[in-house]
């Protein structure tokens, strides 16, 4: 019998993949037999593969990487797939972006219109994922799913196909966490916390250090600071300004909502008029990607090919990596690892209704998540939750039927669209520019 595990990444081109890869190979508990990267763009995945081959030469030479644009081949007997795709990739985005902002609107990749353009996108080849690791993987596969948006992903892939083995996770809450912990000068394995919501949309409402009770004195610094330490400044991901602007809007919505701290994501559904007025229509977040972060990895990977030497550190920032890994370990060794994940309400908050797909925190068994309860939520949280989750389910109710007048219904819904005029406008614009990605809708 073959020991250890085969894990693949599908999206193997992502500009994440190599942090991904070092985060595994730093899990020396995590016995991995083979590594596979599966993409469908074979021309960027083997950019990125120059640098995981450079990353995995340096810290586990006698790994064995393979690299490849077959599903079949990439998935059969695969006992982890971590899925990160962005389909239609960066340019996407930017037209998502773009067109949002043309009309006043927030067209970020996974909130307001952006994020349901994405997300319809994106049900089709989840789906197809799905089904392709249910005849070609392992029986007992798990695949863990980043690709965004994480909500709609989640909501569609439970509804159409419920006994799939997929675990759909998100990092946000985790990289607050990692800023609690600066603030709070403790390691983030000393943080327990309690959190309610749907991805990008919760509230973490207790926050544990070694067991006491810090959630005042946190909400305190965050009234005033945001998710900023002083260490933060020096911070990696806090150099980019972006995200600066990001942690610290979360002051402003602490301020005025002091019940619970907020997801970070919070600023575009409570402060959309000041994240229009603050956009840049001709340097838009997925612009910035596209300048930043993605063209330094194709230029490292453009210098490995030349021969020359590159910083690897440069890959291996923040906990992307780190908490993906820690979930598969969960997943493969029953670790039982208490973790915010995306999973069927199924009664864990009382008052809202079974199929939505709420974030929570959950111990993670190797049979998959055990969610805790989390009781009844008060009147605002739970009408800004119901409102959201009606608008995910019409846009997979929509994109299922290929309803025009499901998905208008749910960009009217949408909370950060001000009219059903505009919200036409947009759908309208967007049917275009997404020809060939978006279901035909009638
Ligand atoms: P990227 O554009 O650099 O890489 C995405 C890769 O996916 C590309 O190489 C593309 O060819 C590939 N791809 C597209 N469609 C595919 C398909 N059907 N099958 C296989 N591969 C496919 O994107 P990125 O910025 O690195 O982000 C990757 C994904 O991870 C995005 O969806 C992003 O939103 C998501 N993400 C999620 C979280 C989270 O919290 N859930 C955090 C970070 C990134
Ligand atoms: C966080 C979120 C992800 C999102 C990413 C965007 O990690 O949890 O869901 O994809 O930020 O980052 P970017 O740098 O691409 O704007
Ligand atoms: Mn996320």
């Amino acid at each position: 019998m073959k020991t250890g595990f085969k894990i693949v990444i599908c999206g193997g081109g992502s500009t994440y993949t190599p942090g991904i890869v070092k985060n595994l190979l730093d899990e020396k508990e995590l016995r991995i037999r083979e590594l596979w990267l599966y993409d469908i763009d074979g021309e960027r995945q083997d950019k990125v593969a120059r640098i995981v081959k450079e990353v995995v030469r340096t810290f586990a030479p006698e790994l064995s990487v393979f690299v490849s644009t077959d599903a079949k081949e990439a998935l059969t007997g695969a006992n982890f797939i971590m899925a990160q795709m962005r389909v239609g990739k960066l340019e996407m985005r930017v037209k998502d972006e773009q067109i949002a902002l043309r009309h006043g609107c927030i067209g970020q990749e996974t909130c307001g219109v952006g994020g349901m353009a994405y997300g319809l996108r994106t049900i089709a080849p989840m789906i197809e994922l799905i089904d392709l690791c249910a005849k070609y993987a392992d029986s007992k596969h798990w695949i863990v799913n980043y690709s965004n948006p994480a909500a709609i992903v989640a909501k569609a892939t439970t509804l159409l196909r419920p006994e799939a083995r997929i675990l759909n996770i998100c990092d946000m809450p985790v990289e607050i966490e990692a800023r609690m912990a600066e603030i709070l000068n403790v390691k983030l394995e000393d943080l327990e916390v309690d959190y309610f919501g749907l991805n990008h949309y919760g509230w973490f409402t207790k926050v544990r250090a070694l067991g006491e009770d810090v959630t005042e004195k946190l909400k305190e610094h965050v009234a005033q600071y945001g998710y900023i330490s002083k260490a933060s400044y020096e911070d990696a991901l806090v150099k980019d300004p972006d995200w600066l602007h990001t942690f610290k809007n979360s002051s402003v919505i602490m301020k005025m909502f002091p019940d619970y701290l907020p997801n970070t994501y919070w600023q575009y559904y409570l402060l959309g008029d000041d994240i229009v007025e603050y956009s840049d229509i001709n340097n838009t977040r997925g612009m910035q990607v596209i300048g930043g972060r993605e063209k330094r990895v194709m230029e490292a990977a453009r210098r490995l090919e030349m021969g020359e030497s590159i910083d690897l550190q440069q890959f291996f920032v923040g906990v992307h990596g780190k908490f993906i890994v820690e979930v598969v370990k969960a997943l493969a060794y029953d670790t039982r690892s208490r973790q915010l994940v995306i999973v069927p309400n199924n009664g864990a908050i009382e008052n809202l209704p079974d199929d939505a797909m709420v974030e929570i925190p959950a111990y993670l068994t190797s049979r998959g998540p055990e969610p805790v309860r989390v009781g009844k939520i008060p009147r605002f949280y739970k009408g800004l939750i119901e409102q959201q989750d009606a608008c995910e389910g019409l846009i997979v109710e929509g994109a299922i039927e290929q309803s025009y007048q499901k998905i208008l219904e749910a960009f009217t819904m949408n909370r950060t669209v001000p009219s059903a005029n505009v919200a036409k406008k947009i759908l309208d614009e967007m049917i275009e520019a997404n020809k060939g990605y978006w279901p035909e809708l009638k």
